[in-house]
């Protein structure tokens, strides 16, 4: 059923390296991912491991690693397990694996600009962030900007509910301005190495 949507993603990656799709799945599903968000009662900070000290400077959200153990988040990984296999039968990316987490950003939160895919190890080969927020403001803040290797902006992304946001980790420098509101959203990648 997501063929289209599997194809789309995959000539932009070719062409472009990256995908901004709004409407992108099935809008209940969209919700009731929103639903578990916003009930998750154990968020972790997040941090950036760096000599296994976590830098929480640079990264203020908060974060709940997905698992399949519900039906909802199930027919989400359902989406993505069929991208992976449509990546790797078309863009023979070898990709072994998916993993993703719940963030959350509240009142001042952001992310500065980084790479997903770390220096010298390239496990994380294309990224996924997937939006939960209905009805996002433009005075929320929150955007996504994402920069090309010249580190010139080519897009700002506003987090609205079933926007999904698709790039080649290596390759787009992104950061994620401070919010007013909080603010959700599913952050994936799409990985090379044997999953531990
Ligand atoms: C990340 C990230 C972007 C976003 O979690 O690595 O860059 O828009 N998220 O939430
Ligand atoms: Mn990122």
């Amino acid at each position: 059923m997501y063929e289209p949507l599997y194809s789309q993603i995959t000539d932009s990656l070719v062409n472009d390296g990256y995908v901004i799709i709004e409407n992108a799945l099935d809008i209940v599903l969209g919700k009731e991912l929103r639903d578990i968000s916003k009930n998750i009662r154990h968020y972790k900070n997040a941090g950036i491991s760096h000599n296994s000290i976590l830098d929480t400077e640079r990264r203020k959200d908060k974060i709940k690693w997905l698992d399949a153990d519900n039906e909802i988040t199930c027919k989400y990984l359902d989406f993505t397990t069929g991208l992976k296999n449509y990546l790797n039968r078309h863009l023979y990316l070898g990709i072994r694996y998916y993993e993703a987490h719940f963030s959350l950003y509240e009142e001042g939160n952001f992310y500065e600009k980084h790479l997903d895919a770390f220096k010298n190890s390239k496990n994380r080969i294309v990224t996924t962030v997937y939006y939960l927020n209905e009805d996002w403001n433009a005075d929320n803040g929150g955007e996504l900007i994402i920069y090309d290797k010249n580190n010139m902006q080519i897009q700002k992304v506003i987090p609205n509910a079933n926007t999904l946001v698709i790039f080649m980790s290596e390759n787009f420098p992104h950061e994620v301005l401070a919010v007013k509101v909080n603010r959700n959203s599913i952050a994936g990648w799409f990985r090379i190495d044997e999953k531990i």
